[in-house]
Formats: C-alpha cells, structure tokens, sequence
C-alpha cells in the first residue's frame, strides 16, 4: 500500500512523532510543540456523551427487498412495487448497561433499522420484544434510572428495578417475556424484531390503516441460560455479527405486517395503542412483505455507529405515527437527545444523511457542512420564508389524513386496565420446560428482593394464571 505523510490537522507534516520539543535537552517544553498539543487537545475530546439508554450496540448496512406491493394501502415509494429494494441501517444493542457493560446479559434488545428511501429516512426503532414496561411515557426516565447503577456505590443492582416494576402492574407482561428463555438472545442474529407500537400507513385517498411490523430471524430463535451467559466474552454478540457478515454469512429476516382497520380499531378487545399489548395474530395474521438482509460492515464504528441518530419521529410520506402515548413522546425524545450528543447538525453525518436532497431554511450552528448535498449549497445564500427569490422552496401538497378525536384534554388513569391476562396467555403457550425456566428465572431475580417486592409479582404471576403463581410460589418454598 502506498505510504501516505504523516501530517497536522491542516495539513503540514509532522517532522517526528516520538519526540518533544525541549529547551535543551533536559529543559522544559516549549510552545511550539504544536503536534503535541494538538495530539493532546484532540485526545482530550475523543468521548462524546453515550446514548441515554441503548449505549452499547453495534450496526451494519443491509438491504431490504420488498416482496408484495403495499401501494393499495400506503403511498410510500420503499412500499410500492414487488422487488423493490431500499439501503438500510441497522443498530442492535442491549438496553440498560453503558457502553462498559457486557453483551450477554437479561435485557431487552434494541434493533433499529433505519431505511434510507428515496423520500427521505424511515426509522423502524424498535426492540426484539412486541410489548414494553410502560404505557405511559412519564415513567421513561426512571426506568432507565431503575435499572442503570446505584448513584451511591456506582454498581448496578438488579433488586432496584424489579422494586419499580413490581410496582407498576403494567410491566408484568415484558417482565414474562424478559424472564423466560428469550430473556438472553444468544446474538443479534438469532432474535426477532419488533416495531411494537402501532403505526399508521396511509394512501394518496388519505385511507389510513393501522400496522404493527415484525421480522423473523430467519436464522432462528437461539438464546442462552444465565449459566452459558457467564460463560461468554463480554464483546460476543458484537463479535459475532461482525464475523458473520465479514464471512459474507449475511442474517436476514422476514418483514412481516399485522394489518388493522380504523374501525376494528375502535372495537377491539384492547387498546390498539397500548404498549404493553399485543394484537392476537389469530385475529390479525402476520402478513410478509419483504426481507431484511444485513451485508455490509462498517468501515468505522465510531463514524457510522456511534454517531448514528435513529429517531422514531423519522417517517416518510405513506407512514405515521399513531396516537400510542409512549411512540408520541418518543417523537420528542430522540432529536432533542442526539442533538445533546451530536450536535445541531447531526443530520448531515454520513450514516445520518437521507440519500434524497434536503432542502430547507435551517442554517449555521455546530459544524455546519453540507457541501456534499449540491441543490442544498447552491440555495445556501437565502435563509428566510416566504421569499421573493425564483428558487423559493415548495411545500408540499402531500400531507398525511387527519385523525378524528374524541373525549376530553385531561389525564385519563390507566391504573384499572387489564394488565395480566396476556401474559396468562404467554404463560399458557409455553412448554412445560420452558415455564419451568421462566419461573426459575423469575425466582432467581427475586432472591435477594424485599418482602413486599415479592409479594406484588407473586400476586401478579396468580392474576395471569393460577399454575403461574402456583410454580412460582414452589420457587420461593425451596
Ligand atoms: C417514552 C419512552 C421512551 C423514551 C423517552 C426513549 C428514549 C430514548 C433515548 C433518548 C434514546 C437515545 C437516542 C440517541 O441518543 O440516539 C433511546 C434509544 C433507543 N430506544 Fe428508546 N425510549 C423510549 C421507549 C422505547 C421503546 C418503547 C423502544 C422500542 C420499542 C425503544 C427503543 C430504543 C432503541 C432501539 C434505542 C437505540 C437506538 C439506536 O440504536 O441508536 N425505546 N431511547
């Protein structure tokens, strides 16, 4: 390879990169060291602060073919034309450890994908669980801060978070799920994934039709006891979706659709937009619509993964959000987040670039540089709306449907819904064996907790069902 020349940051060479600049040879520095202090400064600014939640993952590009047209339903182009293909991203991490903990542990695992279409970025930010802890955003941060380290001590402890769920009913469903053998995935290629709130895809008639997506590991379902866990290097799940790709052994899912209308919307036995739900799929069948391939690695992590910026507010024409509480505030959390960690002008990083021009009256800030978006920089010299200028942008004239609203502007108390009964139903569609080791599971996370702890989840595992709170209490008996 040829040999390039070692230089500064604006370009002149570095003459020697062992040595400093003395008075004397036993003397002090001086300051024409301007490599060093460079070298230092630079240093002294690599970190930039890790993602509130989600901070240790890693991503790759990829492709997702469409395999049936979806233009009677929606009006997004990445929809629309059997074997149509679009570029992704996707990010997969664990969610409650920093960027210093370890990939195997009993979490949730993130997997966001982002689809850069010709109308702009479309990001899928979901998890590999359908459901969530909550349904109502205001309980996010102390979540996060329930299951993140002590403030005191700086270590983390199990015992704080299954306290804050034990005390909101509404997380016993995700507990179930986090508890059972899907608690640890074996690797990022051996989960599914779930977009878990409802959304909305909508045509150019302004129909509208509510969806959930789903992708199904065609790799399979492989996941590891706490014992095969401990076992394991810290990096693993990374390492190993890394390996597999260079190998060019590329994981792929199958993208799938639960299709609901407005009007069974508004009769259905729960609360379509409730997160900690999931719609049967005997009565709304998954319907597949495309593949997601993951092909290529990136040249940088810190560049391409680090810096990435998925954002559930992301959509495109054809795709919206619904009136799901969590996914509402989520709209806000993400942006105002990687602004914080990124900078203003996050946007026009590399990963985060849409592939279509982006034109608009934003301008200046943190690292202003779109030299490469061409229209983008020829425009650059007018920076208000309305103008008289012939290069006027042009709204458009495409906007999503409205939604109809009912009921009154006020807190509306969630306390009384149904909290239990589907993860009666999760609890019933598992084996023998594997309710064994969902119940041992639970009981291990439970041994050190407090009395009252104990007794909530017990109560909840009876509410869900009967041989639930019946195994579970056989645990604590031991
Ligand atoms: C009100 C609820 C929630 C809030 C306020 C919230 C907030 C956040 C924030 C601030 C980040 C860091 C973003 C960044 O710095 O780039 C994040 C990351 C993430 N969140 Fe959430 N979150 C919520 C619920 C959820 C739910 C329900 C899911 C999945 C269904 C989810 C999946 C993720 C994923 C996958 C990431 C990592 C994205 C990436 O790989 O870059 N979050 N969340």
């Amino acid at each position: 390879m040829k040999k390039c020349p070692f230089t500064m940051e604006n370009g002149s060479p570095v003459v020697d990169d062992n040595n400093s600049i003395t008075a004397g040879e036993r003397g002090a520095l001086t300051f024409d060291n301007l490599h060093l202090f460079e070298k230092l400064a630079h240093f002294n600014r690599e970190r930039i602060p890790e993602r509130p939640m989600h901070a240790r993952g890693t991503g790759a590009y990829g492709t997702f073919t469409l395999n049936k047209d979806l233009s009677d339903i929606t009006a997004a182009k990445f929809l629309q034309g059997t074997g149509k293909k679009t570029k992704v991203f996707v990010r997969f991490s664990t969610v409650g450890g920093g960027q210093d903990s370890n990939d195997n542990v009993r979490d949730i695992r993130g997997f966001a994908v982002r689809f850069y279409t010709e109308e702009g970025n479309f990001d899928l930010v979901g998890n590999n669980t359908p459901v969530f802890f909550l349904r109502d955003p205001v309980n996010f941060p102390d979540l996060a801060h329930a299951v993140k380290k002590d403030p005191r001590t700086n270590v983390p402890d199990g015992r704080r978070a299954l306290q804050f769920w034990s005390r909101l009913p509404q997380a016993f469903h995700q507990l179930t799920i986090l508890m059972s053998d899907r608690g640890i995935p074996h690797s990022y290629r051996y989960m599914h994934g779930f977009g878990s709130h409802t959304f909305g895809l909508y045509n150019d008639s302004g129909e509208l039709v509510w969806v959930k997506f789903h992708l199904k590991s065609n790799q399979g379902i492989k996941n590891l006891t706490d014992e095969e866990a401990a076992k394991l290097p810290v990096f693993h799940a990374q390492k190993d979706l890394v390996d597999a790709i260079d190998r060019g052994e590329y994981p792929i899912w199958q993208v799938s659709l639960q299709i609901m209308t407005q009007k069974e919307a508004e009769t259905y036995k729960v609360n379509p937009f409730d997160l900690t739900k999931v719609w049967s799929h005997k009565d709304f069948p998954l319907i597949n619509v495309g593949t997601l391939e993951l092909n290529k690695n990136v040249d940088n992590y810190f560049m391409e993964v680090e810096q990435s910026a998925l954002n559930p507010g992301n959509f495109v024409y054809g795709v919206c959000a619904s009136p799901d509480k969590m996914l509402q505030a989520r709209l806000f959390a993400y942006a105002d987040a990687q602004r914080y960690r990124l900078g203003a002008n996050y946007n026009q990083l590399s990963v985060n670039r849409p592939i279509c021009p982006v034109h608009n009256y934003q301008r200046d800030g943190l690292m202003a540089d779109f030299r490469n978006d061409e229209q983008r920089a020829e425009m650059s010299g007018i920076h208000f709306y309305p103008n008289a200028e012939s290069h006027q942008l042009e709204v458009s004239k495409k906007a999503p449907p409205a939604l109809n609203i009912t009921g009154q502007n006020r807190i509306y108390n969630t306390e009384a819904d149904d909290n239990f009964s589907q993860a009666g139903d999760l609890f019933r569609l598992l084996t023998q064996d594997k309710k064994e080791e969902l119940v041992t599971n639970l009981a291990n996370a439970l041994q050190d907790a407090d009395v009252k702890t104990k007794e909530l989840i017990l109560q909840y595992a009876y509410e869900a069902d009967k041989a639930y709170g019946d195994m579970l209490t056989s645990k604590f008996a031991l």
